[in-house]
């Protein structure tokens, strides 16, 4: 047994307002991924780019202890969803693999580094910008039409479930990137947030592509993520722009989906996730999700509460770290490789909650 992480419980939140059982393997419905680091498993890989996860101690918890180019020691929220889903997790579309059978699963479009605009994550250079995921996913869809016909491949499109995370890179690798930035000359902080929702809603074309269930996150606690605290925080405590910055966004971010959902003509097309709610509500409620404390050493009930932990870019060699229990210090060394999935081992200094971000 060990650590409960607020990753996990973001998946769990997720899968309740799906209502998602277990189907078996043949009934599950194809998976499509869209966003950025907290939902890439792995094409940057693919690509020549910085922002990478393909060093230890990312991935020291998966169950090869490898690094797969998932943002994550262990799961990321993609994988827990499809595991409930009862299916494989989608491979990465620039994945050899993404052929065939596989095609049926799904795919994961989602690039590390990448935001709502265009111009967030040009420091990493060569990566698969929002625009292009989208494009990569009409591709995929006449793959998918060679292999089972038209019907049957629009058929699987519109009973699928879509997952978008994206926005939390327009704040810490664009707006808030460097003092004076560009777009921080531009705009405010109280209009840069309208801009960006803007943009967002003419992303989210995914109606038009075929997809009838899209779940969109917030971001989460962007201002305290390890890369953050280290960079802007003395005492551990968060990033107070980041984190109003966040608290603007995903309010705005729900009212344009129910404009969204007006504008499609069905209210559940597009579903808000709040991401910063629940883990916001993990950190002050942790014995409602099955934790003792939701920092340092804990016990949690389910196996599977172990299985899913820190995302972000805090994890790198000599840089922040991900402690065991999901929570991080900006200070720390890489902990030991620990025994498994389900393995133990005490947790580093804990000061901050492991949410989400970039790249
Ligand atoms: C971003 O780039 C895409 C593809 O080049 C383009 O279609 C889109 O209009 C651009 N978005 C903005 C806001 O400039």
């Amino acid at each position: 047994m060990d650590a409960c992480s607020p990753v996990l419980v973001v998946g769990a939140l997720l899968l309740v307002l799906l209502g998602a059982s277990a189907p078996t393997a043949s009934a599950a419905r194809a998976f499509f991924v869209f966003g950025d680091s907290l939902v890439d498993n792995g094409n940057n890989n693919y690509l020549m780019t910085t922002a990478r996860a393909d060093a230890p101690p990312y991935g020291i918890d998966f169950p090869t202890h490898m690094p797969t180019g998932r943002f994550s020691n262990g799961l990321n929220i993609p994988d827990i969803i499809s595991e409930y889903l009862g299916a494989e997790p989608a491979l990465p579309y620039l994945s050899p693999y993404m052929r065939g059978e596989n095609l049926l699963v799904g795919a994961n479009f989602a690039s590390a580094g990448v935001g709502i605009l265009n111009d967030t994550g040009v420091q990493f250079v060569n990566i698969i910008r929002i625009a292009q995921q989208l494009q990569n996913f009409q591709d995929y869809q006449r793959r998918l039409a060679a292999y089972i016909g038209e019907d049957a491949a629009r058929e699987r499109v519109s009973q699928s479930l879509v997952l978008i995370t994206l926005g939390g890179n327009d704040f810490v690798n664009n707006y808030y990137l460097v003092p004076f930035s560009a777009r921080s000359q531009q705009f405010e902080i109280h209009d840069y947030v309208p801009f960006i929702i803007s943009e967002y809603k003419k992303v989210l074309r995914l109606y038009e592509l075929g997809a009838r269930r899209v779940i969109v996150t917030g971001t989460g606690m962007i201002g305290c993520v390890p890369a953050e605290l280290a960079l802007h925080s003395l005492d551990g405590s968060c990033a107070p722009d980041l984190t109003r910055a966040a608290d603007l966004f995903n309010p705005q971010l729900e009212r344009m989906l129910t404009e969204l959902n007006g504008e499609v003509g069905h209210d559940d097309v597009f579903i808000a996730a709040n991401t910063n709610r629940v883990s916001f509500d993990f950190m002050f409620n942790p014995q409602q999700y099955g934790c003792m404390h939701a920092q340092g050493s804990r016990r949690p009930r389910s196996r599977a509460a172990g299985r899913a932990r820190t995302t972000g870019s805090g994890c790198a060699r000599r840089r922040p770290t991900c402690a065991p229990t999901g929570t991080c210090t900006p200070t720390g060394t890489p902990s030991t490789p620990r025994s498994g999935p389900t393995g133990s081992s005490s947790p580093t200094s804990c000061t901050a909650p492991p949410t989400t971000s970039a790249p």
